[in-house]
Parts: structure tokens; sequence; C-alpha cells
């Protein structure tokens, strides 16, 4: 008998319907357009304005819509984990406040944070559970705030970020589809290139680390970059010659949407076309752990059962990744 493996058997999203444009951008702070789509690659980005709503909501959006569009009842799911790096609170859990938000009663939840590299580690991780046997429908949710930590005098970072969240169903399957290998790697050194300086244990929030806009991403743009280049195109092809894939096998690349010029450098690298790779950054900005199911989400429809998909990310920690993927259905049958 076929060993089990965690498929995919569908894809649900919620992103705030007002935008944060370009020239928005360029009237808050000393920035261009031409600027901003030369080097990073963004149009617009979905920023969530109403009070008293976090990434929770944005990811129980994302929850409802996955339930509705597969048809799961709330109570068939046995785990739900969300992927933040902003959860509406240190505690507890955004994973619990989102079942409660979608009514999922008889499942236990967690979050789990590997900056933009959490989706990616999210689905290895789900993946686990549903191989062991045990867990017949894992929701996995990656589901970001960001403009809650953007400082938006600082035209190096405030570009970048955008709101959303998207989820997806993962079921066992015996056929050999679903999420075949992955590699995924840490290197916790890389804290101080891209991280939030105060609000944790180490430096409790005071009057000062507000007023030095201490609880803002801090990001060293360039050397961020070069990591990221070269640790998601190295893992990406990695994960293709431990597969014995080339290029004419894979179907797309699903990457972490964080500048367009290292999503160019990783299909590259692996040789594919332009048109193997999945690309919204331009109307979603980096959304961190919501990016590659947003990009699933979005190219649903044209993925074919049996196709192969290499997902990769970079991001804080510093957490990298690919995974290799055989996706399970075709949408709309
Ligand atoms: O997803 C998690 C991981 N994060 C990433 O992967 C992000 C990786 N880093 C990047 O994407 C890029 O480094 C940035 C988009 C953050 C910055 O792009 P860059 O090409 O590395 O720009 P830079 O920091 O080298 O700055 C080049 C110039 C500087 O001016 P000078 O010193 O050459 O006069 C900056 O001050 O561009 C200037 N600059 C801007 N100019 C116009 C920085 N931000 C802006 C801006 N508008 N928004």
């Amino acid at each position: 008998m076929e060993q089990l493996k965690a498929v995919i058997t569908g894809v649900g999203a919620y992103y705030p319907e007002d935008l944060l444009t370009n020239e928005d951008l360029s009237r808050m702070v000393d920035t261009t357009d031409d600027w901003i789509m030369t080097r990073i690659g963004i149009k617009e980005r979905h920023i969530l304005r109403e009070k008293g709503k976090g990434s929770a909501f944005l990811g129980a959006g994302a929850v409802n819509d996955l339930l509705r569009k597969t048809g799961t009842k709330p109570d068939e799911v046995d785990l739900l984990i969300c992927c933040t790096v902003t959860p509406d609170m240190h505690f507890p859990a955004n994973g619990n406040l989102i079942s409660d938000l979608a009514g999922i009663k008889h499942a236990f939840s967690f979050d789990l944070n590997a900056g933009c590299s959490g989706f990616l580690y999210g689905l290895i991780t789900a993946a686990q559970f549903v191989e062991g046997g045990r867990y017949k429908k894992v929701v996995l949710v990656g589901a970001e705030k960001m403009s809650a930590i953007t400082d938006y005098t600082d035209r190096a970072t405030c570009p970048i970020f955008g709101d959303a969240a998207a989820a997806v169903l993962l079921e066992p399957s015996a056929e050999g589809y679903g999420v075949l290998d992955h590699i995924a790697r840490s290197d916790g050194s890389g804290w101080v290139h891209l991280h939030m300086k105060a609000g944790g244990s180490l430096k409790p929030p005071t009057i000062e680390t507000v007023t030095a806009k201490e609880h803002f991403i801090y990001q060293e743009g360039q050397v961020v970059f070069k990591h990221a280049v070269s640790k998601m195109a190295d893992i990406s092809v990695e994960i293709m010659n431990r597969n014995h894939l080339t290029a004419d096998d894979v179907a797309w690349l699903v990457p972490h949407q964080a500048n367009m010029r290292i999503i160019t450098a990783t299909g590259e690298r692996m040789g594919l076309p332009a048109s193997k790779v999945m690309v919204n950054i331009q109307r979603y900005g980096n959304t961190t752990s919501a990016t590659i199911p947003l990009c699933l989400y979005e190219w649903e429809r044209q993925l074919k059962k049996g196709d192969n998909l290499i997902l990769a990310a970079f991001g804080a920690g510093f957490t990298w990744g690919a995974i290799y993927l055989k996706w399970g259905y075709n949408a709309g049958e």
C-alpha cells in the first residue's frame, strides 16, 4: 500500500478592500511609483483599516471561504495551524481565535512563526499530522496584518508590505498526490538584519520604545536581499535535483512574494520560463505568511491534477525552504 501523503484539497482567501497605491505612498514618504516598481515590483497593497480588527479577522475570513468552497463543516476540522508574525495578541494564539470565529470547536489549534517562510514551515508541519494517519482534515492558514507593524515614515520598508490571509485544507491521500518532499533550514544569527526591536520579553514596551519606533519592522534591506536571492534559488534547485525534476517537469514555481527581483532570480536559476512562475506581488505586496496560499488561490483554476509544484520561501529568522508537491485536483470538478 502506498504511503499516506498530505494533499491540498481546497484553497480560500480573504483580503481587505482598501488599497494603498504607490501614488498614495508618494504623498506619505519621499518615493515614486517608478522606484517601487523597478526595485520591488509592487503597484498596490490591501490594507485593513477598520478599527478593532486584526489578523485573526482576516484569517477567519479565509478559513470561512475555505470551508464554504470545500463543503467542510467546522466540526469536521481536526487541527488548525495559523502562520503569522502579526497575531492579534501575544497570547492566546491566533489559531485559537480563528477557530472560534470560524466555529471550529472539535480541533486543537496553534500558531507558527517562521517569518516569511511561515506558510512553508506550516505546510511541512501540517503534513506530518496528516501523514501519521490520525488527522483527516487539517486547516493551514497564513494571516497577516503587516500594516500594524509597518512604519509609514520609513520609505525603505513601507512600500513592501500588505495585509491578507489565505488558507488550505489538507487531507490524506494514498494516490501519490500531495507534499512529496521538503527541505527547510534556519539560521538564527540572521535575526540582526530583520526583526522587531521591542515588545517581546527581551525589551518589553515602554514609552521610550514607542517613541523610538521600535515596535515596527526593522530590516536591513540589502543584506536580507542578498541572502534571500541565493538561499531561495539554491534550495529550489536542490529540491529539483533531489527529486530528479527538470524544468520541463515543473508546472509551477510558487515563490514567496517579497521582491520581484528575488522571484525572477529564483525562476531563472531553476531554468523556468516566466510563464511558469506565479507572481501577484504587484497587487498585494509582501503579505508574509499569506503570499504562497494567496498565489495558490489565484491560480487554482489553472492547476491540474498531477502538476508538479515547487514552493519556495525566505524570511526573518533567517528561515528558508522549498517544498515539492503534486497537485491533487482539478478545480470545478
Ligand atoms: O520577505 C522577507 C524578506 N525580505 C525581503 O526579501 C526583502 C529583501 N530586500 C529588498 O527587497 C530590497 O533590499 C528593498 C526593496 C528593501 C530595497 O531595495 P534596494 O534595491 O536594496 O535599495 P537600497 O536599500 O540599496 O537603496 C537604494 C537607494 C538608496 O539611496 P542612495 O543611498 O543610493 O542614495 C535608498 O535611500 O534607494 C533609496 N530608497 C528609496 N528611494 C525611493 C530606499 N527606499 C526608497 C524608496 N523610494 N521607497
